[in-house]
């Protein structure tokens, strides 16, 4: 049992405004108080990279952060890439390229690789490979999943 405290953060670029137990995290309040279940649980303990979002323009494993540390900031789910339906061009690839199977990485794996391509690491594939060394995929889709970031990297999309 646990105090509320009130949180006011940007989500998907909407501002929102709730009452949170103090050890909340980010990925809990997420997916259980706004529905955004895009974001995956897969180890709830910073090992796998299912919870990836982006707050600001850096990734966050959303597991590990307290959600009260986002007051004021602006946080970005994979619901957040595709706001009018139409897919983000690395949702689109991973598509193209096959780059998942069961699925339950994949929003982890695409928040990552959107902060790839933005912060120009996706150079090659060693530099593709260390930047989503924290995004687990227990089906190994890891050779579709480097090609469809080069893909984007590459200006084709
Ligand atoms: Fe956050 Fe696994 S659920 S790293
Ligand atoms: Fe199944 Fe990555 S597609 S865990």
């Amino acid at each position: 049992p646990g105090t509320d405290r009130a949180l006011s953060f940007t989500v998907n670029g909407e501002q929102r405004t709730l009452d949170i137990p103090v050890q909340a995290t980010l990925l809990d309040v997420l997916r259980e108080r706004l529905h955004l279940t895009g974001t995956k649980k897969g180890c709830d303990h910073g090992q796998c990279g299912a919870c990836t979002v982006h707050i600001g323009r850096d990734t966050a494993l959303s597991c590990l952060t307290l959600a009260l540390s986002c007051e004021g900031r602006e946080v970005t789910t994979i619901e957040g890439l595709a706001p009018a339906g139409e897919l983000h061009p690395m949702q689109a690839a991973f598509i193209e390229h096959d780059a998942f199977q069961c699925g339950y990485c994949t929003p982890g794996q695409i928040m990552s690789a959107v902060a790839c391509v933005g912060k120009a690491q996706a150079g090659d594939p060693d530099g593709i490979r260390e930047f989503m060394s924290g995004n687990l995929c227990r089906c190994a889709a890891y050779p579709q999943i480097v090609a469809a970031v080069q893909d984007v990297a590459g200006g084709s999309r």
